[in-house]
């Protein structure tokens, strides 16, 4: 699964805040920044791909994003739908594969039907894999997994000991995705706000005050540059002082 990625990340995270912001600053309606912030992901997926990024993994919107206004949360999900019918085809052709991570329960059977859709139709493209973190919260991601590995225990398919950190991983709704390397914010609020809680154990945070509409190329490739200025240590003596 792993590809050569020369020092870049070989999986890239980004929780993408600040479109009420973007639009509060030009006097407009929260809705024109969630509008313009579809532009900025395109511009991140495309320049993803191109850059040699295998996989892609965008907070669009969150369990905790239901306490919005409902006028808010109708136009959120009615936005993510229709972006994803308009670019599906352009992305199967740029070879992006699509998956939802999320709980897909709770969504209405038309938005179901059109995420169905799109993984099927690009479930053969190996050139970036975009999970779209939709409906998503780590906790209530673990709390599924826990639940489902308990009721293997309840039924005798499993023992205690075989609950091991690579069982619960490969119930997460981002399985097979390898953990992220990078975990980039815009919006420049310093937390996590219930994303990739498990699988964030060791990835870099790179805090941006870019509000997401004003994100790019420029600003993506100065947090993959930071990125790979850093040494990771995953616990270990820094190699420098190692080797003297
Ligand atoms: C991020 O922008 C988009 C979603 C959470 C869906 P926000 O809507 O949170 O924008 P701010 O943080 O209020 O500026
Ligand atoms: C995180 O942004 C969720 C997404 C970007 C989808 P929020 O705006 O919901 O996070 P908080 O409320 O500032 O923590
Ligand atoms: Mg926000």
């Amino acid at each position: 699964m792993s590809k050569k990625t020369n020092g870049l990340p070989a999986h890239v995270a980004i929780i993408m805040d600040g479109n009420g912001r973007w639009a509060k600053r030009r006097a407009l309606p929260r809705y024109f920044g969630h509008r313009e912030g579809v532009k900025a992901l395109k511009t991140v997926v495309r320049y993803a791909a191109e850059r040699g990024i295998p996989t892609l993994t965008v907070y669009a919107f969150s369990t905790e994003n239901w306490r919005r206004p409902r006028e808010e949360v109708e136009f959120l999900l009615d936005l993510m739908f229709k972006t994803f019918v308009q670019e599906i085809e352009e992305l199967r052709q740029e070879g992006v594969r699509v998956r939802l991570v999320g709980d897909r329960t709770s969504l209405s059977d038309q938005i179901k039907a059109v995420w169905v859709k799109a993984e099927e139709l690009t479930a053969h493209n190996t050139r970036l894999t975009l999970n779209v973190a939709f409906n998503y919260g780590g906790r209530s991601e673990l709390t599924r997994a826990v639940r489902e590995l308990a009721s293997r225990v309840a039924r005798g398919e499993l023992t205690v000991e075989e609950i091991t950190e690579d069982a619960i991983s490969q119930e997460l709704y981002t399985w097979p995705s390898p953990d992220p390397d990078l975990i980039i914010r815009t919006g420049g609020e310093q937390r996590l706000s219930n994303f990739l809680l498990w699988q964030a154990a060791y990835s870099e945070l790179y805090v941006t005050d870019v509000l997401w509409p004003d994100f790019g190329e420029k600003e993506f490739e100065q947090a993959l540059q930071d990125y790979m200025g850093r040494e990771r240590r995953f616990g270990q003596v820094s190699a420098k002082e190692q080797n003297g």
